[in-house]
């Protein structure tokens, strides 16, 4: 039976960094599937156009790939999102997926970084290996993306786990949902002693919103807002698929995904 795995990244038009992450993401997925023929989609049609338009480079949405996977002869597929939560590019990526059920034998989905409580456990596992301790006078930021998504509620829950861990220290925040700056700004206030903030993306990718909207040198990016209210500011760009611990949680869902169709 020809098996394959498709990684299901939103994607990102910065070619720098999308080796390091997506690419690495799936090279450890290759690697620990080595029965399974890897292939790459995305779910962003935006970005999927724009690498078409300026760097004629060809990826596929998830119906393309399902589409030329099925008509490869492919049987059995596992489709592993690589995606932070459960919010609106996952609805997508099942939408895309559904209409293809029946022209597989086996068609199994492995869930995002963060779905189950473990998973917040393996997460704040892993970025606090690679965090510097608490430090008095230092908080760190993370910066998600966030959305009006019911899975939102994801980043209060992670930095609630942070703090379960001891690091009162650690805020996360999103660029585009709740809580937003203003909320991490204020609770960094609340704290009273904070002088310096480090600031990490809480994203696959370390692309346009880390570059940007945390890191960038214009007046509303994160950086220059806590700079204007006195901090000092250092951020790290790194994106979460750069991290190995990170990889680590992708690789496991999809082995769920491998385990239960195996029960199915
Ligand atoms: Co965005």
């Amino acid at each position: 039976m020809k098996k394959a795995i498709l990684a299901v990244s939103f994607g990102t038009s910065h070619a720098d960094t999308l080796e390091k992450t997506i690419g690495a993401i799936e090279a450890d997925l290759a690697a620990a599937f080595p029965d399974r023929q890897l292939f790459r989609a995305f779910t962003s049609g935006m970005i999927v156009k724009k690498l078409n338009r300026r760097d004629g480079l060809a990826i596929r949405t998830v119906s393309q790939a399902l589409e030329a996977l099925a008509g490869e002869g492919y049987e059995d597929v596992v489709l592993q999102s690589t995606h932070v939560i459960n919010g609106e590019e996952w609805d997508k990526l099942r939408a895309q997926a559904a209409p293809f059920a029946g022209r597989f034998h086996r068609l199994s989905f492995g869930m995002p970084l963060l779905t189950g409580i473990e998973d917040y456990r393996a997460v704040t596992e892993a970025l606090l290996s690679r965090l510097p301790g608490p430090e008095p006078g230092t908080a760190i930021v993370f910066m998600g993306h966030g959305s009006e998504h019911p899975a939102n509620a994801v980043y209060a829950t992670l930095e609630y786990m942070f703090h379960d861990l001891g690091r009162r220290d650690i805020r996360v925040g999103t660029v585009e949902g709740y809580p937003g700056f203003e909320e991490v700004s204020r609770r960094l206030q609340e704290a009273g002693d904070v002088k310096r903030v480090l600031c990490y993306p809480l994203m696959v990718v370390a692309g346009d919103h880390a570059k940007n909207d945390l890191a960038g040198e214009e007046p509303d990016s994160w950086r220059s807002r806590l700079e204007a209210q006195g901090y000092e500011v250092r951020c790290i760009l790194e994106g979460l698929g750069e991290i190995p611990e990170i990889r680590a949680i992708f690789v496991d869902h999809a082995q769920g995904a491998v385990e239960e169709e195996n029960h199915g």
